[in-house]
């Protein structure tokens, strides 16, 4: 059905479990993602991090019209989501947005971060900090939201609107997502407002468990796949940032389950 499936605590506690691991492997690749680093190395090292853990790559042949080649998306500068993870060579004053999902005993956590390779430039370093805002924005709002029984939709628009205050568009074409049993489940997490995401819009309850993931561009919002099937750009080649995190919706507070800190709980 579309209607979202609601998770008591216990298996939220197995969320977490594989929240750390996405987590443990974006610090990872946060390390790793110097000059000079390959694409692909970046890849094969969370592929192998989650196999050592015991939990299957959520990404690697998942259905496109080509299945997903990897575990991660690696997304270079106007690349804005499913960049591919190839033989490309990071360089100084990169932008990278990492996104990565496992399943750990039957559970899945989703997440992403934008990473500066080197020094980068204040504009990209702006676009980044903007994004975490947003994130950050969603989830206090989500908590307050979650309180009074509120309505999506009621505080979308507000990730929208710190995005266009900023100067910066947020991306309409892609939205998060629920994640539970597997990594995509109804509701549809939309970033921003307008009278069609009102079609699937919902009550913030506890039990929902979402993955929230703003996409913002430097310039215009308008996106495009590239003939690989995957890779998402920018239609203008402007720079664009993206982080995701799992959340999850509980009486005391929005949990942070791909959190790099335990019991990040934000009331
Ligand atoms: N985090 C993204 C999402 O939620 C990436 C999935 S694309 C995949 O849709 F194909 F690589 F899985
Ligand atoms: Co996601």
């Amino acid at each position: 059905s579309s209607q979202p499936r609601l998770k008591p605590r216990a298996q939220m506690e197995q969320l977490r479990r594989a929240g750390r691991l996405v987590s443990e492997a974006l610090a990872m690749c946060r390390r790793m993602a110097v000059p000079g680093c390959v694409l692909s190395e970046l890849d094969s090292a969370v592929e192998a991090f989650f196999v050592s853990r015991g939990a299957q790559p959520l990404f690697k042949g998942y259905p496109g019209k080509v299945p997903y080649p990897g575990s991660t998306c690696l997304s270079v500068n106007e690349q804005v989501v499913h960049g591919l993870p190839g033989a490309r060579m990071l360089q100084e004053g990169d932008l990278l947005k990492v996104d990565t999902a496992c399943r750990l005993d039957g559970w899945c956590a989703d997440a992403a971060v934008t990473l500066g390779v080197g020094s980068i430039s204040s504009g990209k370093d702006r676009l980044r900090r903007v994004t975490e805002e947003v994130l950050q924005l969603a989830i206090r709002e989500l908590a307050a939201g979650v309180k009074r029984r509120g309505l999506l939709s009621e505080v979308a628009k507000r990730r929208q609107l710190h995005a266009e205050s900023a100067g910066f568009q947020m991306v309409t074409q892609y939205v998060g997502h629920g994640i539970g049993e597997t990594m995509h489940e109804p509701p549809q997490v939309p970033n921003y407002f307008d009278r069609e995401t009102l079609g699937t819009d919902f009550r913030l309850v506890p039990g929902l468990v979402l993955a929230v993931e703003p996409m913002v561009n430097m310039g215009v919002s308008q996106t495009k796949v590239l003939r690989d099937h995957w890779t998402v750009v920018t239609r203008d080649w402007l720079p664009s940032a993206h982080v995701e995190h799992t959340l999850a919706l509980t009486a005391d507070g929005v949990w942070v389950i791909t959190s790099d800190r335990d019991d990040d709980v934000v009331k």
